[in-house]
């Protein structure tokens, strides 16, 4: 389990909740445009006869919950591209930085690949000790998806709207409990934004992942949380939850009577989860280059398209599936979120 965030007194300004609702939101709605950027150009050559052997494509959270989805989605058709077997492993802790601190450390042969998401970017400004830099230590390799959270909470929960359930928090704030993944996770992020918009502090439940987390949720051990649709749509589809409304702009087609958060009165609460590849920092470009040309094909078979559709993630465009569009990506949310979070007076400690 992960610490619980400290919090400096209060919460920020609600101005900082605007700022992190529209810079959450061109999560969403703008592409990277592609190019630009640019890596480090430590260029060098490695990929003759790469992949010769098994590769390791590690999963920052617990297995059975969305990043863990997505990854094995995209593993298959990259196995298939690549030749060669590609082994998912899920390095759960600390939201995510373990994991990034496990191949940031690891050979940069392209026998080792990362799967992380919004959390790359955030986690420098949450954890003040964090072991790796995050457009230093690693190459990107391209972006994969950008993916709706649903806000949910255990079936017998009793508010039964997102006003109601505003309403209930407040009067409750010290008995309700809000599950994520920990410190650097989507799921808190989303409750950050939860938190301030309702302006209330949140007993939270950290997980390893929100696959377990949501395991508990539907067992009614904890009362609600935010997560990614490719967790939560078949749970909702199959009416084991209560979804109160999906934190995009417009509705999300897999789940088309879900209402936005906008619609059904919490605009604040607005944010998509990007997601990319990475490899360590010495991996040669020509190695990179093959990973991401796996990538690319994995992103435009159909049985992935068709099943991130129906989990209400759409593929990244393939002008983001570069290093290139990727790292620019990063830096821009790695310069977004730290002002945001300075603020919010949130931090996994020193
Ligand atoms: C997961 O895979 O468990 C999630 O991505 C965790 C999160 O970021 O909330």
């Amino acid at each position: 389990m992960d610490p619980r965030p400290a919090r400096s007194n209060g919460g920020p300004p609600s101005w900082l909740v605007r700022v992190v609702a529209v810079a959450a939101g061109s999560l969403l709605l703008a592409g990277c445009g592609g190019g630009g950027g640019g890596g480090e150009g430590s260029g060098g050559s490695g990929a003759e006869g790469y992949p010769d052997r098994e590769i390791a494509f590690i999963v920052p959270f617990a297995a059975g919950g969305p990043t863990d989805t997505v990854t094995r989605l995209v593993a298959e058709p990259m196995s298939a591209k690549l030749g060669q077997q590609i082994v998912v492993r899920n390095v759960e802790g600390a939201g995510g930085t373990v994991a990034a601190g496990e191949v940031a450390n690891a050979d940069g042969d392209g026998y080792t690949v990362l799967m992380h998401h919004i959390g790359m970017s955030t986690a420098p400004a949450l954890y003040p000790n964090l072991a790796y830099k995050p457009l230093e230590d690693f190459k990107t390799v391209g972006l994969v998806t950008t993916v709706p959270m649903t806000i949910v909470a255990r079936k017998d929960f009793e508010p039964n709207t997102l006003q109601e359930l505003v309403t209930y928090v407040k009067a409750n704030a010290d008995k309700v409990s809000y599950a994520n993944a920990g410190i650097g996770a989507a799921s808190q992020l989303c409750g950050l934004l939860i938190e301030k918009e309702m302006g209330v502090d949140l007993t939270e439940v950290p997980y390893d992942g929100t696959g377990p987390a949501l395991t508990d949720l539907v067992g009614g051990q904890v009362d609600f949380m935010c997560d990614q649709t490719t967790n939560t749509t078949g749970q909702i589809k199959a009416d084991k939850v209560k979804a109160y409304a999906v934190t995009t702009p417009e509705r999300v087609e897999a789940l088309p009577d879900l209402p936005t958060t906008a619609e059904a009165g919490l605009e604040g609460v607005e944010i998509g989860v990007w997601h990319g590849v990475y490899v360590p920092a010495e991996t040669p470009d020509d190695v990179v280059a093959k990973i991401t040309d796996a990538l690319a094909a994995a992103l435009t078979d159909q049985a992935v398209v068709a099943k991130l559709a129906e989990l209400g993630a759409p593929p990244a465009p393939a002008a983001d599936v570069t290093p290139e569009a990727h790292r620019q990506k990063l830096q821009e949310q790695i310069d977004l979120w730290a002002p945001i979070i300075k603020e919010s007076g949130v931090t996994a400690g020193g």
